[in-house]
C-alpha cells in the first residue's frame, strides 16, 4: 500500500483530473450498483453529506437509537442539517418495520414532520459488528420510497459483511439511495471513504456539501486514492482472517465467570461485564497494563477488535491475558 501511495501520479482532484480518484470514484460506483461515488477522507463526512443532500432544515430524519452517526459524530446531523432525529432502537440493527412505518406516517396531518431520510447502520458498530440481511434492507427502502423518502445506509465496513455472509457488497447496496463505504479500518487504508449514490446527490455531495464543510480542497488526494484502491485490491479477501481470530477470542474466553461474550458475526468481540457487577473500565486498564488494548463502549461493556495488524500470536496474547484479568476481576464481587 505504502509503494502504491509513493508511485501515486499526483493530478488535481477538484479539477477531476487525477487518475487515482477518478479510478476509485468509478470502482465504488461499479462496486455498489449505485450511479455515482465520491471519495472523501472520513466516512464521517461521507455519513454528514448523505444527510445534507437528502434533507431540509426542519425535515424529521429516522435513525437507528445506537447508531454511530448519532452518537459518536457529535450530533452534527442537528448541528449542521438542522434535521431533527426519531431515534428509533434497532434489534442487532434490524429498525421494525412498523415503528418505522408508524414515524413516517403523518397521523398529526399537515403539522406531521416530513421525513426525508431513514438511515440505518450495517454492519452495526454498537450491536458487535452484526449484519442487516438485504431482505431487511430491501423491505426498508421499499417503504421509504413509498413515503418519498430517501434511505442512507452507514456501511462503512460492509466489505465485513460481504466476506462473512458470501453476498456481493452490490446486493446489499443496490435498493439504497446512498451508501458510506470505510477505506480504512478493516482494509487498512490510512484515511478515506467512499459516498455512493444517485448522479445527482453526488454531484450535490461534491459541489455544494463538501464546500460548506469546508472539504472541498483535497490536495494530493491521490496518495490516498491510491491507497484506497489498493485496499479495495488487495485487503478484502483477508477481512475473513479477521471473523475467523474474533470467534476464536470470543470462544477463548466464553466460558469465563463474571462475562457475556457475543457469537461474532464479523471482527468484533462484544463483552459485557454485568455479569460481575464491575465497570468495564476496570477491565479495560487492568488489559492495557498487559498490552492488550480494548475499546470502552458502554459502563458495561467493552469491545476487542480482530484487524489486519493483529495476528494468531496476538489472538492468543489477548486470550490468554484476558482469561488472567476476567478471573481476576469477574468473579471478585
Ligand atoms: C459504523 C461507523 N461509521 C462511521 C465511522 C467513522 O469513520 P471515520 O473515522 O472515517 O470518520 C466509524 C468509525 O469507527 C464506524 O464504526
Amino acid at each position: 500500500m505504502w509503494s502504491a501511495m509513493q508511485e501515486a501520479e499526483i493530478g488535481w482532484p477538484q479539477r477531476g483530473d487525477d487518475r487515482n480518484v477518478n479510478e476509485l470514484e468509478r470502482y465504488g460506483a461499479e462496486l455498489t450498483g449505485l450511479e455515482a461515488c465520491l471519495f472523501v477522507f472520513t466516512a464521517s463526512i461521507a455519513n454528514l453529506l448523505a444527510l445534507m443532500v437528502a434533507t431540509s432544515r426542519g425535515d424529521q430524519v429516522i435513525l437507528d437509537a445506537d447508531s454511530h452517526q448519532v452518537w459518536i459524530e457529535g450530533w452534527n446531523l442537528a448541528y449542521i442539517c438542522g434535521v431533527y432525529p426519531r431515534l428509533i432502537k434497532s434489534e442487532r440493527g434490524l429498525m421494525p418495520l412498523d415503528e418505522v412505518r408508524a414515524a413516517l406516517d403523518g397521523w398529526r396531518g399537515p403539522a406531521h414532520p416530513r421525513t426525508s431520510l431513514i438511515a440505518l447502520e450495517s454492519p452495526h458498530n454498537d450491536h458487535g459488528g452484526t449484519i442487516v440481511p438485504v431482505d431487511h434492507i430491501e423491505a426498508l427502502t421499499e417503504l421509504a420510497h413509498a413515503y418519498g423518502c430517501h434511505v442512507h445506509m452507514d456501511g462503512a465496513r460492509i466489505h465485513n459483511a460481504a466476506v462473512a455472509t458470501g453476498v456481493p457488497v452490490r446486493q446489499f447496496t443496490e435498493s439504497l439511495d446512498t451508501v458510506t463505504i470505510s477505506l480504512n479500518k478493516g482494509l487498512g487504508a490510512p484515511v478515506g471513504a467512499l459516498l455512493c449514490g444517485s448522479a445527482a446527490h453526488i454531484a450535490m455531495a461534491r459541489e455544494r456539501g463538501l464546500r460548506w464543510l469546508g472539504a472541498s480542497g483535497m490536495h494530493r488526494g491521490g496518495l490516498f486514492a491510491a491507497a484506497g484502491l489498493y485496499a479495495l485490491e488487495h485487503m478484502v479477501d483477508r477481512l475473513a482472517d479477521d471473523h475467523l481470530r474474533a470467534r476464536k477470542i470470543a470462544d477463548g474466553i466464553r466460558d469465563l465467570p463474571g462475562i457475556n461474550v457475543n457469537h461474532p458475526e464479523t471482527n468484533q468481540v462484544k463483552v459485557s461485564t454485568e455479569p460481575s457487577g464491575r465497570l468495564a473500565e476496570d477491565f479495560v486498564s487492568a488489559l492495557a497494563v498487559k498490552a492488550v488494548l480494548v475499546t470502552l463502549r458502554e459502563p458495561y461493556v467493552f469491545k476487542m477488535m480482530a484487524h489486519h495488524e493483529i495476528d494468531d500470536e496476538a489472538v492468543e496474547l489477548a486470550v490468554k491475558e484476558a482469561r488472567t484479568v476476567v478471573c481476576e476481576l469477574g468473579s471478585s464481587q
